[in-house]
């Protein structure tokens, strides 16, 4: 791992928070991920399944995490089975977690090999009733291949068919959702790499500079930085490729007198940053690429006050939408026509802003957290709108990530990092 030791009292306290929520009798199982193929011998860079990482801390593929609040032993209350490492497997792929150090990462007392599950399950199997078993039910998962949960979920129900089953995800939605403050660190440090990045790339962008060389710059500063590099991948785009929302070929020259939106953000232990800037190519703002600009950041400013315990995320995306409708008739872009005939299923202002403006962000980018219910103190929210006009070669989006407080406005994570158009304009031009 590049990132420092993080304090094991943060899965401590997440484990206690989901143990909380157990029904009595009942054991929770985590897989870690898969390492997936690419091909003959190569993978992907293994990426922990979060919900694994945080009720443990663990950062291992083979990796499972058994929590049984009720087990008659207590050593078998929670327990961590890792892959067991031998002097063959230390030398070939490095260290890998010891039953000591798996303790050390987790605060899990009880460390066995995986290669003893099956026995140790089936033990406390009969001593409990319901198993809850981890399902993916993100808002936007979209997922096809069979991952190590599903595989361990499908054998457990067939060698165990007599047992209750319950869902562990309502219950990480909820907890996942408001952040510790050892949770917000860690953010505000993918926040402070990825700022790190942008400084470096407000010196480095002039015409004729390519998108990608722009995301080598980035991942420069990230590596160095002790991120393992972005968090989702990133989308540079100039000119038009800023208004194709999921733009991601970064292939393209930046042209004098263009835009460039850059939606990038560092992942810094497992934890995610979102950013959007979008700056001018040569380091000046045109009049008009000022005007929709500063429309965008009214828009933004606006919104991020709204991000206070109480709010409901659906009634805040409408507010949201009827200040974006004002900026728009601001900049002639919609007419008083467009919006007394709009449809209310898609208001005319989607027509230029057509995406959400907040998210959940933390472990996942777009990360676990209660949609429908009051926003609370300690939730951490994108805050992103956006204008988008292909007819102009133009989109402009910004975004930082912000932590709701008790009262008052939301700790913008992002406060350093330039966003005014002087600041963006004296950096590129010192
Ligand atoms: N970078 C993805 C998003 O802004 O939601
Ligand atoms: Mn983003
Ligand atoms: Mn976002």
């Amino acid at each position: 791992m590049k990132y420092h030791p993080i304090d094991p009292a943060l899965f401590v306290k997440n484990r206690a928070k989901f143990t909380a929520k157990m029904k009595p009798g009942s054991i929770a199982v985590f897989n870690s991920n898969d390492i997936y193929p690419i091909g003959a011998d190569s993978t992907m860079p293994f990426e922990q399944a979060r919900d694994l990482f945080y009720l443990s801390g663990a950062d291992q593929e083979e990796t499972i995490l058994l929590l049984f609040p009720d087990a008659i032993e207590p050593k078998h209350r929670e327990i961590l089975f890792v892959r067991e490492t031998n002097e063959h497997i230390a030398i070939w792929e490095g260290a890998k977690l010891t039953k000591e150090k798996g303790y050390e990462v987790s605060g899990i007392k009880t460390v066995y090999w995986l290669k003893d599950f099956e026995k140790i399950f089936f033990g406390l199997m009969t001593e409990a009733d319901t198993v809850y078993f981890n399902t993916n039910e993100h808002y936007r998962q979209s997922v096809e291949t069979q991952t190590r949960e599903d595989r361990f979920i499908k054998w457990c129900k067939e060698k165990f068919p007599a047992h209750k089953w319950e869902k562990s995800n309502p219950i990480l939605q909820n907890i996942r959702g408001t952040k510790e403050p050892r949770e917000i660190a860690l953010i505000g440090q993918a926040c402070k790499i990825t700022g790190k990045g942008f400084r470096r790339v407000l010196e480095f962008v002039k015409p004729g500079v390519w998108e990608y060389e722009i995301e080598a710059e980035y991942m420069h500063e990230f590596l160095r930085n002790r991120s393992r590099g972005f968090a989702y991948t990133p989308i540079v785009g100039s000119g038009f490729s800023a208004c194709v929302l999921h733009y991601i070929e970064n292939n393209q020259q930046c042209k004098d007198g263009d835009m460039l939106l850059m939606d990038v953000g560092a992942e810094y232990a497992n934890y995610a940053s979102d950013m959007t800037r979008t700056i001018p190519v040569n380091g000046r703002f045109t009049a008009r690429q000022k005007e929709v600009y500063s429309a965008v950041l009214r828009v933004k400013k606006e919104a991020t006050k709204m991000l206070v315990p109480g709010t409901l995320w659906g009634e805040y995306h409408q507010e949201v939408g009827k200040i974006m409708t004002s900026e728009l008739l601001g900049l002639g872009l919609l007419d008083k026509a467009d919006v007394q005939n709009e449809n209310p299923d898609w208001p005319a202002y989607k027509k230029y802003f057509m995406h959400g403006t907040s998210h959940h962000m933390g472990l996942d980018t777009h990360d676990y957290g209660p949609l429908k219910t009051p926003m609370q103190a300690n939730m951490v929210f994108t805050v992103e709108p956006g204008i988008y006009l292909p007819g102009e070669n133009m989109g402009i989006r910004l975004e930082d990530d912000v932590v709701i407080q008790e009262q008052g406005e939301p700790l913008n994570l992002m406060q350093d990092i330039p966003l005014e158009i002087e600041e963006i304009e004296e950096y590129m031009n010192k």
